[in-house]
């Protein structure tokens, strides 16, 4: 084998220990440095564990203790002098990350390429405490990062150019999926995501929703994996709170990106989710005893990659014969249904949350003004039909409407910003978050774009302020030929 160059990996955390496995796995000799003798020790054991399982399903070429012998483990910065790549990943804080570059930059050869594992600070903040910033730009892996594929390549203002190529065929070579994009708040995945953490909590309190139901909006018509009470609750409500007040600072408290106040009360309470003894917003949010009575099976995901469907309303014409069909509306008698983003000055009709899962069961209901009486008969034809009806109880814009086209619209802003290229954005989404499409993929459907931006557009006239503030990017990807491929 060709020898490799070593890679020097700082912090043996988490994210510190999954990285030198990837690179060791990679056939790289590793020196893995952290403060902390106790953490490596930590770190060396969670590694070997987790090589023998790559090795037990047959994903390693050689013994799992060979690989674990490339990595060397040290607390002495000397020991990194030979490395031709360093990758830092200890804590999220600029003045740590900036002494550590500093003394980093006295040890290593001219030649050695420099990175960050940050989720959120600016290459260019970290970068002002180097002599040679040309040589910095992020790394950004995801957790856990043998297993997950995506690798965010943020080039900084001052990153020597050629050097994101470099590292992207790097990354390819270590059986990552890289993508290139600029350094900005939240890079691509933490940006465009922050509107699914955001609306779906905002929307737990204003409907309100027991966090199983509103989850299963997400599930069933979203075609999402989790919902955002169970996601919160994975990632850490604070850890998640931490990422979306840097995005707010950093975008100048632009309202797009505010946090919610359920969040910090929960961060306040010690809910912080999985990794509390009193769980977190799954457990403790009990706004209604109604439980949903449709499983959330893991198979029941599926989007309608080919129509882009918007709504339910096509499924439950098709659903129920009797009704008079025009266009997009269901007539039931006098009561008319429409899809949340359309027309809806007449408050007497039933608006219908939107979902991109034809098999779905469940719907979203905003009755508006109508009366208890047709309430009742629209609530026994849908459960005549076998949908589980879910009251939204007038939140403007629904829950997955509103959700949805938050993250068209950020996907749309980031690409407007040259962020990252569509490719990029949407595979980052689908990769990183496990997203069932990417948001610009399915904007680009039939129906999806004018409905995502007709709905902002209410809700920016209606709930006032500039949340729902629609991207200026709305144009360029009408006129892009992407958007209609
Ligand atoms: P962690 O807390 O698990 O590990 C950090 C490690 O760095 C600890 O072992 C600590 O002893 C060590 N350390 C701290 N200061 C040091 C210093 N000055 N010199 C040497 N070692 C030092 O943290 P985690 O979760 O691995 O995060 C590391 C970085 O990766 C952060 O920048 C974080 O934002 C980023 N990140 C974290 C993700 C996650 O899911 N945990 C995902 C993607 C990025």
């Amino acid at each position: 084998m060709v020898s490799k160059f070593v890679v020097g990996v700082i912090g043996s955390g988490t994210m510190g220990s999954g990285i030198a496995q990837v690179a060791a796995m990679a056939g790289h000799p590793v020196v893995l440095l952290d403060a902390n003798r106790e953490a490596l020790d930590t770190a060396r054991s969670s590694i070997h564990a987790s090589l023998q399982k790559f090795e037990q399903k047959g994903r390693l070429s050689e013994p799992a203790e060979s690989v674990l012998a490339r990595i060397t483990a040290t607390t002495e910065m000397g020991k990194m002098a030979n490395a031709e790549l360093v990758i830092e990943a200890i804590v999220e804080r600029l003045d740590a990350k900036q002494s550590l570059f500093r003394e980093l930059e006295s040890v290593v050869s001219e030649s050695c390429v420099l990175a960050t594992n940050t989720s959120s600070i600016p290459i260019e903040s970290i970068g002002a405490a180097l002599q040679r910033p040309d040589r910095l730009l992020g790394l950004h892996f995801f957790n856990p990062a043998p297993l997950m594929r995506l690798v965010e390549v943020i080039v900084g203002l001052k990153t020597r150019s050629g050097q994101a190529d470099e590292m992207r065929s790097l990354m390819t070579a270590w059986g990552k999926n890289p993508v290139v994009c600029a350094s900005s708040p939240g890079f691509i995945v933490n940006r465009v995501a922050r509107g699914f953490y955001t609306e779906g909590l905002a929307a737990l309190v204003e409907i309100p929703l027991p966090p199983h139901e509103l989850d299963g909006l997400f599930v069933h018509n979203g075609g999402f994996k989790m919902g955002p009470c169970a996601l919160t609750d994975l990632i850490g409500q604070d850890v998640n709170a931490a990422v979306t007040r840097s995005l707010f600072e950093q975008f100048n408290y632009d309202p797009r990106y505010r946090p919610t106040m359920i969040q910090q009360r929960l961060i306040d309470a010690g809910l912080l989710g999985q990794k509390s003894a009193g769980g977190g917003v799954v457990e403790n949010w009990s706004a209604s005893s109604r439980k949903l009575p449709i499983e959330l099976a893991a198979g029941d995901r599926t989007h309608n990659a080919e129509s882009g469907v918007l709504t339910l309303v096509p499924h439950l014409r098709g659903a129920c014969k009797q009704v008079d069909l025009p266009d997009n509306t269901i007539r039931l008698g006098e009561i008319k249904l429409v899809a949340v983003g359309q027309d809806s000055s007449d408050p007497s009709c039933v608006l219908v949350d939107w979902s991109r899962n034809p098999e779905s069961r469940v719907v979203g209901l905003d009755f508006q003004r109508t009366s208890v009486d047709d309430r009742q008969q629209v609530v026994s034809w849908l459960s005549s039909c076998g949908y589980e009806v879910i009251d939204l109880n007038m939140r403007l814009g629904g829950v997955m409407a509103a959700t949805l086209a938050m993250l068209v619209n950020e996907a749309l802003e980031a690409w407007y910003q040259h962020v990252a290229d569509e490719e990029s954005i949407d595979s980052s989404m689908k990769l990183g978050l496990n997203h069932p499409i990417g948001p610009l993929e399915w904007s680009a459907l039939p129906g999806v774009l004018d409905g995502c931006e007709a709905l902002l557009n209410q809700l920016q006239n209606k709930a006032g302020g500039e949340r729902y503030r629609p991207s200026a990017g709305f144009g360029r990807w009408r006129s892009h030929a992407g958007a209609f491929r």
